[in-house]
């Protein structure tokens, strides 16, 4: 099957389109034809081997990728099913997540039916995206309907579907992005749509219950400001992935003390939430944003492209 791969770590230019043996088909998992992907930041961290330090841990290669393969999030249809599969047939059209997704075939467990109002390419922007929005507010920040919550960094993969799986779990939402993205965070549902541009939300009256802070840039002296007595601090990321590290351990660090809870939290891909995110799909309460489209050939621009840090939405791979 044709694969992206790169055989080091590097920047975009070490993609190349290969042939390489199709994955085997487990047990409990199905063979998927993959029509579409997407890009998330931990497929940039792969091809970067970022953090170097956790290499070992992360990669499983200090100096090499043990992988070759790349890419996460996929949706196409199944090829095979097998022996232990009930729920799933050849011919179904699925979507899900599994390393090497950017390649003709990918065998995963994590797997469920895309809803037939979707694309392939829409559905393949819930994966990594989804789950992280989804499991960020409602595991992590136990938000509550008529809660007031926080998007901060609302125009990204993981921000756009945040804004509306607040609105869906019945938020009052605002959320912050740069000024070409307003209108769109408007169109996605926000109640309130700041310019970090122009308005620095931590220097606002307004109160939160709770903060999603997936662009970072913000201390956490000046977020506390703007949490309730009782509001909480979910932290899924930063702006800028060397930045990721320093922004978490600061946050943690400087929150020890607080009477906030104040979260860090990983993604992890799991059948009934990516279920939760088909039925969200299905009932129009999620509407994928996709910013741009490439061919697997085009993935060195995509890439390039999305490590820039300011696409709208998402990145879509078609295979
Ligand atoms: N914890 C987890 O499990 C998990 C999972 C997935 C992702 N993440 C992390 O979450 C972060 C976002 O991921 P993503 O996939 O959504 O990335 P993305 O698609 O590249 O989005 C990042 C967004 O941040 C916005 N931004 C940049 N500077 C900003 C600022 N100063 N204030 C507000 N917004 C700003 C950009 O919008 P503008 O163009 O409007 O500036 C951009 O759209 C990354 O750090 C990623 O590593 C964590």
């Amino acid at each position: 099957m044709k694969a992206l791969v790169r055989h080091r770590y590097g920047g975009p230019g070490v993609v190349q389109v290969e042939e390489v043996e199709r994955p085997t088909l487990e047990d409990d998992g199905v063979l998927v034809r993959v029509h579409a992907s997407s890009l998330n930041k931990a497929d940039w961290h792969d091809l970067r081997g970022w953090p170097r330090l956790l290499r070992p841990v992360t990669r499983g290669g200090v100096l090499r990728p043990k992988s070759v393969l790349i890419g996460t999030d996929f949706a196409g249809v199944v090829e095979a099913v097998g022996k232990d599969v009930t729920d799933l047939a050849p011919g179904d059209e699925v979507f899900g997540g599994r390393h090497g997704a950017f390649a003709e075939y990918v065998s995963a467990t994590n797997v469920v039916r895309k809803p037939p109002n979707v694309t392939f390419e829409e559905a393949a922007t819930m994966g990594i995206a989804g789950l992280t929005a989804l499991q960020g507010l409602r595991d992590h920040d136990r938000l509550q309907a008529g809660g007031c919550v926080l998007v901060n960094g609302a125009s990204g993969g993981v921000g756009t579907l945040a804004v509306q799986i607040a609105q869906a779990l019945g938020a009052h939402v605002t959320a912050v992005c740069s000024t070409r993205n307003v209108e769109q965070a408007r169109a996605l549902g926000a109640d309130r749509v700041l310019d970090y541009s122009r308005i620095d939300f931590t220097r606002e009256r307004e109160r939160y219950d709770l903060i999603a802070d997936i662009a970072g840039g913000h201390s956490w002296p000046a977020m506390r400001r703007v949490l309730e007595p009782e509001g909480r601090l979910v932290v899924v990321g930063a702006h800028g992935s060397r930045n990721q590290l320093r922004h978490i351990a600061a946050i943690k660090l400087g929150s020890l003390r607080s009477k906030h809870e104040v979260k860090f939290f990983v993604a992890k891909f799991n059948k009934p939430d990516l279920q939760t995110l088909a039925d969200l799909l299905e009932s129009g309460q999620l509407r994928p944003a996709i910013d741009r489209t490439y061919d697997l050939a085009e993935a060195q621009d995509a890439l390039r492209t999305f490590g820039e840090g300011h696409v709208r939405g998402k990145l879509v791979l078609t295979i």
